[in-house]
């Protein structure tokens, strides 16, 4: 092995070293343990809670807060309706998030919160990830409940100005297209379409003729007939 060869592979154990130090795993081999690149630091519980902010479907990883329609509808006008309009059907060409109910199947389908999303959390989570954009990350808690609950308001998924949304009763929210997302059935589904040892050579019967060919029927372009190209 040259020098330089061994230098990068210790520099590879030792990269291996630092992230293994961030993420210790059971398995982790002796040699890789024993360089550690003296760089960085672990992330602090802080630093990773900053990070971990996902909600699941289930509801997994919702915060603790709440908050009314009414409320979202103040904080809405305020943060949210310069782009997506008084009632979600957008301002210009920013983004609809409400409207297009029954369209999906039409010849322009329309997807919005309302028409498309699946889970309720889906929404929760990108609005606490990405809006108001520009100023992603800026909603409290409450804020978060209270502008969701609009949202989902603006789209009759709740229906009266006084409901309160909540960690709690979060999960008895269901948006209208849920059903039409499901877990891949194809092996179940179009197992008829599957042939065990699928043909590859030889599969029709007789000598395969040439019918036709790409010159005869002039789909060639022709160089001395291009265009020419500056
Ligand atoms: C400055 C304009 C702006 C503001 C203000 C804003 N948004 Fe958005 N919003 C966007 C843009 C742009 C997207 C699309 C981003 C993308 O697709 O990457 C978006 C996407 C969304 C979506 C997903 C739409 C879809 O179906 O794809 C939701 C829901 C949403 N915003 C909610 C909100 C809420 C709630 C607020 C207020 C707290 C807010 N937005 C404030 C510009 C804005």
């Amino acid at each position: 092995m040259s020098r330089s060869l061994e230098a990068a592979g210790i520099v590879a154990c030792a990269l291996i070293a630092g992230v293994l130090a961030i993420a210790p795993i059971a398995a982790a081999p002796k040699k890789a343990t024993a360089h550690k690149l003296n760089i960085g630091r672990a992330a602090t519980p802080a630093e990773i809670a900053g990070w971990d902010i996902d909600i699941r479907p289930d509801g997994h990883g919702l915060p603790v807060g709440k908050g009314t329609v009414k409320d979202g509808e103040k904080l809405y006008m305020l943060r949210c309706a310069a782009c997506h309009g008084e009632f979600g059907e957008s301002a210009g060409r920013w983004p609809m998030i409400s409207g297009g109910a029954g369209t999906l199947a039409s010849h322009d389908p329309v997807k919005s919160v309302g028409s498309y999303w699946p889970y309720a959390s889906t929404v929760m989570d990108y609005i606490r990830r990405t809006m108001p954009f520009g100023d992603a990350q800026s909603l409290t808690n409450d804020e978060l409940y209270a502008v969701t609950a609009y949202v989902f308001y603006l789209n009759d998924v709740i229906k009266t100005e006084d409901f309160e949304l909540n960690e709690r009763n979060f999960g008895t929210i269901k948006l209208p297209n849920e059903s039409n997302f499901f877990d891949d059935d194809r092996e179940k589904t179009e197992r008829a379409f599957w042939r065990r040892n699928p043909c590859m050579t030889n599969c029709a019967p007789g000598e395969a003729k040439v019918t036709g060919r790409a010159r005869a029927l002039d789909v060639t372009p022709e160089t001395s007939k291009n265009p020419k190209v500056e």
